[in-house]
């Protein structure tokens, strides 16, 4: 696996030209049309306007946060930036949310999602004061087409955690927290025509833990989401210990899911692997903590990820950028094997005849 590395000294460096870099942006950006928006707002004065998410079709950029849309056109915006379109879409659960208790900043709509569902329509789901919700809309003029739908499984309950959402053929692949107290993690297919809707296993910790990262689709039959989990790795002492792993995991577009006594409902061909972005040497120093992945670009003509990985919380700070070529990651899910048997065993290599079919 080819990488690009950047080391921790390179990194300092760098971070040391940064502090300068910094304040000359913030004097050079004024030069800029900036977009601050809604500053009349009470809330937006408490908390920020708190972008979530930005999605640009030809010339527009669609912006999205904490209960409002804005759709910004880039051929006028070298002047000002000022939105085109704004849509605004509160939360009629508030008094509900802060019943519950949890933290009343999260009691807005934070919109999560937003992806083109077709040529026409965008497809946007927000957190909605702790009860996630879906809609259509115009993409042109932001105007609502048709019902609400549920957005469980497809958009997180609160604002900070890590989702990721996109149709492909008519479905929609979701990879997010399902339920109110993030501890079920989901990659879920779900909308389409005629196709079943497909989960991973619920509160399985083997399928998949900790946040979601990014979604790759690709050109052939599948589509795969990375994530980080947290693992537990054996000492010599046997003592578990937490360390965070980054893993790829992929799931097929043609899944139909299992049979009524096996994986009904369930992804079939659900498959992960570590990421393995390391330095050589006597012994190998790992950065296992992914922190962003790009989309699919290419790299000596062809297709990569690059992904920014730091090191473990409690080991020496460190970060570095690993690139990964599609057909490698492609070859380790073909490649050789292992299970883990109990959710927090180690993981044992499966000898050649005995790996199930399908994996
Ligand atoms: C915004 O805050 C001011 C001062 O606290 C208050 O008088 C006003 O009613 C608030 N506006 C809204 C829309 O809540
Ligand atoms: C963006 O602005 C240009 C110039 O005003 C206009 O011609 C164009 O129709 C606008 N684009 C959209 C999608 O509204
Ligand atoms: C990571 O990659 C290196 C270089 O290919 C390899 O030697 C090492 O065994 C790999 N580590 C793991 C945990 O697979």
């Amino acid at each position: 696996m080819d990488w690009l590395l950047l080391s921790w000294r390179l990194l300092l460096i760098s971070l040391l030209c940064c502090v300068s870099c910094v304040s000359l942006l913030s004097s050079e950006s004024y030069r800029y049309p900036g977009f601050q928006g809604l500053l009349q707002d009470n809330d937006t004065l408490r908390l920020g306007l708190d972008f979530q998410r930005m999605l640009r079709i030809n010339h527009m950029l669609y912006i999205t946060a904490r209960d409002h849309v804005f759709a910004v056109n880039l051929t006028t915006a070298s002047e000002a930036f000022v939105p085109q379109l704004k849509l605004t879409w509160k939360s009629k659960d508030v008094s509900k949310c802060t019943v519950r208790g949890k933290n009343s900043d999260e009691c807005y709509n934070y919109v999560k999602v937003l992806v083109p569902r077709n040529d026409e329509t965008l497809f946007a789901c927000g957190t909605n004061a702790f009860n996630p919700t879906c809609r259509n809309y115009k993409m042109t003029s932001l105007e609502q087409v048709g019902e609400e739908l549920v957005g469980q499984a497809r958009c997180p309950f609160e604002s900070s955690q890590s989702n990721v959402g996109l149709f492909a053929g008519g479905d929609f692949y979701s990879a997010t927290m399902t339920d109110f107290l993030a501890s079920d993690a989901v990659i879920y297919r779900s909308l389409g025509d005629g196709r079943p809707v497909l989960r991973t296993v619920k509160y399985d910790s083997k399928w998949l833990r900790g946040p979601i990262y990014s979604v790759i689709l690709c050109h052939v039959s599948y589509f795969i989401v990375s994530l980080h989990v947290v693992d537990s790795a054996h000492t010599d002492s046997s003592a578990v210990l937490q360390v965070v792993f980054s893993r790829v995991a992929r799931v097929c577009k043609n899944d139909n899911g299992g049979s009524p006594r096996v994986l009904e409902r369930y992804w079939t061909s659900f498959l992960k692997a570590r990421l393995n972005c390391s330095v050589p040497g006597d012994s190998f120093f790992y950065f296992d903590v992914l922190q962003s992945l790009t989309n699919v670009l290419q790299i000596n003509q062809r297709p990569a990820v690059v992904g920014v990985f730091t090191t473990q919380a409690n080991s020496i700070p460190g970060s570095a950028v690993c690139a990964f070529y599609m057909d490698d990651i492609e070859k380790v899910f073909n490649g050789k094997f292992k299970e883990q048997r109990t959710s927090d065993s180690s993981w044992t290599p499966v000898p050649d005849e005995q790996v199930p079919r399908p994996r």
